[in-house]
């Protein structure tokens, strides 16, 4: 077998296995419906990407035996991996964007429903994100991607020179001279890689991002929904669009961004779209962060907002997710951060309900409304069901656990 090369410096206790009435007896394994759809137990395989599919984005037999295998294992959902909603170049990620895609989708919702012999509900992460790329070298940065600017000319005291040579004295400043002739972007290109940004609206593609996105959702949707699929998960969590209009960091002045109410508008906007397109037993939720984990980045006070808002434009379920993926994201502390949070998760699970300790889903916690949205319940720890009008009660406490001070037990 396959094993890391780097020294395994954290393992985790199996904990007591628990007896099959106690098991049977647990809320997390009874059953829970959202609108139709009836998980027969609360399980929940988060959305993950494991770059199996086809470079140009169709479903393909390791795609297929990959779900099938956690099928097996008949979870109450499993959440597809991040799907793609544009029909654009992304390696080997899925794909929705377009119709074609719909045939291997169905082959995925009937080998999981084989698989689970019906008892695994299937629901696919819709995402959408802008271009990244990679950390150049910086001979390449220098030579071909900066745009060169007045501004490095007069930094350079360069006025008239020709580009090349602005360019190649460039290339010989170290890092702590060019801090002071590069604007923050291109340091962050040159450090990091280009990254389109939501505030970029001198692009006009990022300008129209409000406009374009609902349609792509609710197309994408609707090929999910005929492909078998008992519901989506839209993807507004991490650093990808739709969790970039969240961002604390959305400055656009054009209505989409500043406030919380309005840095919320797309994602509701988003959502009611979806919702008018797919049919009235189809599931709709979102995943979403409940803290950003960036500078100056959005806190749990941002995610009650969002997640009572969300909730009384009627999504179905919540997914609290936390921090983003890029390099610069701060990276949680291993005494204080995520890592104690999910011990403390885990240890909370074995207490409250002396359950089985459950590696995979202690560090999220998944909402469900149910179809009149009076009651909710925690499924991947607590399990209490309280009523809706305390989804934001649920929220403060669900970000508790997932706060590193926390002194609640
Ligand atoms: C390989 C991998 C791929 C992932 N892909 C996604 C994804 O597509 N969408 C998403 O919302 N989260 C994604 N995640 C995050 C997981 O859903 C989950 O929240 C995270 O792994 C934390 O749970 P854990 O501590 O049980 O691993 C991914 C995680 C891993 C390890």
């Amino acid at each position: 077998m396959w094993r890391p090369p780097q020294r395994i410096r954290f393992s985790s206790s199996r904990g007591r296995v628990p007896s099959s009435s106690e098991a049977s007896a647990s809320r997390l394994f009874s059953p829970i419906a959202i609108r139709d759809c009836v998980l027969p137990q609360r399980t929940w395989v988060p959305a993950m990407v494991p770059w199996r599919a086809t470079e140009d984005g169709f479903v393909n037999d390791a795609v297929v035996s990959w779900y099938e295998r956690f099928a097996r294992g008949r979870p109450g959902a499993i959440v597809v991996e991040a799907t793609g909603i544009r029909d654009v170049p992304s390696g080997p990620l899925l794909r929705i964007g377009h119709d074609r895609y719909v045939e291997g989708l169905r082959r995925l919702t009937s080998a999981v429903r084989a698989a689970s012999g019906g008892r695994t509900r299937l629901f696919i992460q819709l995402i959408d994100f802008l271009a990244i790329r990679r950390r150049p070298q910086p001979s390449k940065y220098f030579a071909r991607f900066l745009r060169i600017t007045e501004s490095h000319r007069r930094a350079l005291d360069a006025a008239d020179w020709p580009e090349d040579e602005v360019r190649a004295r460039l290339a010989a400043l170290d890092e702590g001279a060019l801090a002071n002739v590069l604007t923050a972007r291109e340091m962050e290109s040159l450090r990091f890689g280009y990254r389109e940004r939501v505030t970029d609206l001198d692009l006009p593609h990022i300008r129209d991002l409000p406009r374009a996105l609902p349609d792509l959702f609710a197309e994408a949707a609707t090929r999910a929904e005929t492909a078998g699929f008992d519901g989506v998960e839209l993807h507004y969590a991490h650093a990808y669009t739709m969790a970039s209009f969240l961002s604390r960091s959305n400055t656009r002045d054009d209505g989409w961004g500043g406030a919380r109410a309005a840095r919320v508008r797309l994602p509701l906007e988003v959502f009611a779209r979806v919702r008018a397109r797919v049919g009235e037993k189809f599931v709709v939720g979102c995943r979403f962060l409940a803290e950003e984990c960036i500078e100056d980045g959005g806190t749990v006070e941002d995610a009650r907002f969002f997640a009572a808002a969300f909730a009384s434009a009627g999504m179905d379920f919540l997914s609290a997710s936390r921090g983003g993926k890029f390099d610069d994201a701060k990276q949680p502390d291993r005494a204080d951060g995520a890592h104690r949070t999910v011990f403390r998760l885990q240890l909370r699970s074995q207490n409250l309900h002396n359950r089985a300790h459950l590696p995979g889903v202690l560090n999220q916690v998944i909402f469900f409304i149910d179809a009149n949205r009076r009651e909710c319940s925690r499924a991947s720890h607590r399990m209490t069901v309280v009523s809706k009008s305390s989804i934001e009660h649920f929220v403060i406490e669900m970000a508790r656990d997932m706060l590193p001070h926390s002194d609640s037990t």
